[in-house]
């Protein structure tokens, strides 16, 4: 039985048993994370306004809170990160109980921002494992692919994993090539934020093995980062393949994906329609995942005017109450607005120095935080599309209300806010968040 995600709901069932370990915290004080103090945008509604309680010092009780559910994301984090390092997708969705490379990756990433590099570090010991598992898979693709003999997507190595890091046998939407990217690039952050000036010996081999692989089918048509069709090229999955393969040139010293990696980013011209970057070579329409080409994997630069009006146009394509969809036809859960996604334009804003939307943005996400600091994978596709939204709970249950993705990134733009308009005592030390030393968080 093949599933697809982006197909109609019509009765499959999933499930598979949880595996959730609470991890120690070891959270600093957070107290100089701040916000920036602007407010009027258009990015937030009466509504949302009515939503926020203030007393007497309001800007103080704002920052407070900030702070609070900086705190509460980092601990969910840690909370969803197995003993084998792994980090569970959600604890209460059942067909999120499983590792995915991308969630997992951004999460690390604010591991690292929030100076957890221990858990960071498992989580990549535990990819390089998970990879070392399937390097039978990966190089045998590789071969086939240098060869030129026709290959089926089924067999292609997985997005996702069991949390023990085996890989899970099924007709999951696998050969979706972004997760070993923003790995890579995940990775070369934490080497950085940690002061590795090398990979560590015993990873050398899977950080070889998934540049290879991102390099050999770099512009095979794949699924996308919302594991949906697979017969089209997409462009934030071009955008998280040049990330991994730049990440990769540094860190093999290798200049031969650096030029895998610039091929890729002149494929990203042909994506452009209209004068934006399209969601695919299918699909003629924006989607919100494709704000990552500048912000964090860089595959664009600032100036690009393509991409400029790529953004605006995902802003006023896919603005709901505030928030982002994914692109103009989902139907997943009646395509409400994600955290991801929110907090992905949020974080693009501190890249451009606007730290007002930014702000704005960060707003959205901590008014979606539930009353026990859960956060969802997405809000608002009830009321938007009843009848999708319904015949995705009649297929899998109600939406992941805790997403930890969600929290990864708004720990991400919580600290990127921080550090853009805090100055020295509110950032992280310079020293770790490898990230913004080369892309920097304020435009050049
Ligand atoms: C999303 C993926 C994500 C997965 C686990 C899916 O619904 O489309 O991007 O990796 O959930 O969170």
């Amino acid at each position: 039985m093949r599933l697809i995600k982006g197909s109609p709901p019509c009765g499959h069932q999933r499930g598979v048993a949880p595996d959730q370990l609470s991890a120690h915290l070891s959270f600093r004080s957070r107290s100089r994370l701040r916000s920036c103090s602007v407010r009027s945008s258009k990015r937030m509604s009466t509504k949302d306004t009515d939503q926020i309680s203030f007393d007497n010092d309001g800007q103080r009780l704002r920052e407070s809170r900030y702070s609070e559910l900086f705190q509460v994301s980092v601990e969910a984090i840690l909370r969803n990160q197995s003993a084998s390092g792994a980090i569970v997708a959600s604890p209460d969705f059942a067909q999120y109980h499983f590792c995915w490379l991308r969630d997992g990756s951004f999460c690390s990433y604010a591991l690292d921002r929030a100076e957890e590099y221990e858990a960071s570090s498992r989580y990549h010991a535990w990819v390089n494992e998970a990879i070392g598992g399937i390097s039978g898979i990966i190089d045998d693709v590789i071969e086939k692919m240098l060869r030129g003999e026709r290959i089926e997507p089924s067999i292609m190595p997985p997005a996702r994993f069991a949390l023990d890091g085996t890989s899970v046998i099924d007709d999951w939407p696998n050969f979706q090539i972004d997760g070993y990217g923003t790995w890579l690039w995940s990775l070369g952050q934490h080497l950085r934020a940690t002061n590795q000036l090398t990979i560590p010996k015993e990873w050398l081999s899977s950080v070889a093995r998934a540049s290879r692989y991102l390099a050999t089918f770099a512009l095979t048509p794949c699924y996308d980062v919302w594991e949906e069709s697979g017969t089209a090229v997409h462009t934030s999955t071009l955008a998280c393949v040049y990330g991994g393969l730049t990440a990769a040139a540094v860190l093999l010293d290798d200049s031969t994906l650096l030029e895998s990696a610039l091929v890729v980013q002149r494929r990203l011209s042909e994506s452009i329609v209209n004068g934006v970057y399209t969601k695919s070579s299918e699909n003629g329409d924006v989607d919100s995942s494709e704000l990552w080409l500048l912000t964090p994997f860089q595959a664009v630069d600032v100036s690009d005017q393509v991409f400029a009006k790529t953004v605006t146009t995902i802003d006023d394509r896919l603005s709901l109450d505030g928030g982002l969809r994914r692109y103009a036809t989902d139907t997943y859960f009646g395509s409400g607005a994600w955290p991801v996604l929110t907090a992905s334009l949020g974080w693009h804003y501190v890249n451009i120095g606007n730290l007002v939307e930014a702000q704005t943005c960060l707003d959205w996400l901590a008014r979606r935080f539930d009353a026990n600091g859960n956060l969802g994978e997405q809000f608002g596709g009830q009321d938007r599309d009843v009848r999708h939204y319904n015949e995705w709970v009649d297929r899998w249950g109600t939406p992941a209300a805790d997403l930890t993705w969600s929290h990864a990134m708004y720990v991400i733009l919580a600290d990127a806010i921080s550090r853009a308009s805090g100055g020295a005592e509110s950032r992280l030390t310079t020293k770790q968040v490898g990230a913004d030393d080369s892309s920097s968080e304020v435009a050049k």
